[in-house]
């Protein structure tokens, strides 16, 4: 049954919240049990729909899965296929790490095109890349990525042309079954690149360098199973932030790592905002009052503004004193949100082939019946909500439900008042 979200906004957000676990990291660090050879648990697993779609994924193969709310423990040991449909693959992006998972542990992989979100073009050429000079043969006829490691991986020195997310997991997953040594230059920095290089480490694996620009892999090493537990989620811990200073409240985010949000806490500061890390432990306060300047945005690969954040900030920018300039330089599709919160009265437009928006701040937000395009654009859309007057009923937040945990409940906790219900009523 569809669901929308209402939300009754105007109100300030005030009080503890704890962030979950990583997404983006848990989506890496599942599919590379399969290197193990041997049961692992994942610790600190975020309770999302795109977690429950690689279960599926898994137990498709072959895997024995069990789990609470937070944990999986998944045995690999009875994995006798190494196709993953259309249906289980279309599901979500990080499917595609099965190519690398595969090709390097049991040496072939027939993985459907992945899912995601629809946020542009999204090309794989550089995971093909990448498996091709580590040895392997690969196709991507029929919608389907077929790969082929003829008898065996070999180390090899990549160069990615820009530094992708995807193919930096998927190269590192395969690498580090190939025999002898790899370097991937030009790789992504994300913190969730760090978490999987220390998982594949607490496996038995040699991986250094994840963090910098470039990794190197002693591959081929054995692995063994482990227990390891996902790092704070960097998007949600920024959501709660941008919430915080929209609603003009007061908000301790418990379990969030500060030096992962530098970006986004410059920016909130070059607005007005009052941004506190935590002395001592791992949390960051943010405070807000009245009216907010406008700042421009660049998104960039880490340590740059995420462009997962920058739906999020576009919302808190709606109502900033002036004019502010995102430019998404990373997706050509991610400003669709726009045309909702311009149904909540913000003024925006989007030029430069849909890369470059202006928003023009207004006074306040109103509320109005919105509709979720994508997983941020939906977290965009609950933070307009929360600011305007008046009720706004979100519509399709399975998108929502893809990447944040009982997001709602976490906002209500806070002081929101949100509830989900049938999208029919
Ligand atoms: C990951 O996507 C995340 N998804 C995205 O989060 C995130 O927005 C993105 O990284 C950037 O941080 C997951 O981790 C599952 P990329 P990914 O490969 O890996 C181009 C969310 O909301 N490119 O770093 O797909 C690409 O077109 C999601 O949680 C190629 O040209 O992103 C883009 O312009 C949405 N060829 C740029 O690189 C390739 O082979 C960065 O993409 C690969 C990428």
């Amino acid at each position: 049954m569809a669901e929308k979200l209402r939300i009754y906004g105007g109100t300030h957000l005030h009080g503890v919240v704890t962030v979950n676990g990583g997404k983006n990291a848990a989506l890496a660090i599942i599919p590379a049990v399969l290197l193990a050879g041997e049961p692992c648990t994942i610790e600190n697993l975020p309770n999302v729909n795109d977690i429950n779609a690689l279960e599926d994924i898994l137990q498709s193969l072959g895997a024995i899965v069990s789990r609470t709310e937070n944990s999986m423990t998944i045995d690999p040991r009875r994995i006798n296929s190494t196709v993953v449909s259309e249906a289980f693959a279309s599901r979500l992006r990080a499917s595609y790490y099965f190519v690398g998972a595969m090709l390097g542990v049991y040496g072939k992989a027939d993985v459907a095109l992945p899912g995601g979100c629809a946020i542009g073009a999204r090309p794989i050429d550089q995971h093909i890349k990448g498996f091709e000079a580590l040895g392997a043969t690969v196709s991507t006829d029929d919608g389907h990525i077929v790969a082929d490691a003829n008898g065996g991986l070999v180390g090899s020195e990549i160069y990615l042309d820009m530094p992708s997310v995807g193919a930096t997991i998927n190269i590192m997953l395969a690498a580090a079954s190939a025999k002898g040594n790899t370097t991937i230059v030009n790789v992504a920095k994300e913190p969730h690149i760090v978490d999987l290089a220390n998982f594949l480490n607490a496996m038995g694996g040699w991986v250094k360098g994840a963090g910098t620009d470039t990794i190197r892999i002693r591959g081929g090493r054995p692995m063994h199973g482990c227990t390891y537990a996902i790092i704070p989620d960097q998007i949600e811990t920024g959501t709660l932030m941008i919430a915080a200073a929209a609603t003009r409240g007061d908000v301790l985010i418990r379990g969030a790592l500060p030096t992962h949000m530098e970006a986004l806490t410059a920016k909130l500061l070059e607005m007005g905002a009052k941004v506190d890390e935590g002395i001592g432990e791992d949390s960051i306060r943010v405070r807000a009052e009245g009216v907010l300047r406008h700042v421009n945005i660049k998104t960039q690969p880490y340590p740059g503004f995420p462009t997962d954040l920058q739906q999020p900030m576009s919302a808190l920018l709606s109502t900033a004193k002036g004019t502010s300039v995102i430019n998404e330089t990373l997706f050509e599709n991610r400003h669709r949100h726009l045309d909702e919160l311009r149904k909540m009265g913000g003024i925006s437009s989007v030029e430069d082939n849909r890369r470059i928006a202006t928003i023009e701040g207004v006074p306040a937000l109103h509320g109005a019946s919105v509709t979720a395009t994508d997983l941020r654009a939906g977290a965009a859309l609950v933070i307009a909500g929360l600011m305007a007057d008046g009720i706004t009923d979100i519509y399709d937040i399975k998108y929502i439900d893809r990447g944040y945990e009982h997001l709602e409940q976490k906002l209500c906790a806070l002081g929101a008042i949100i509830e989900r219900m049938s999208a029919d009523e």
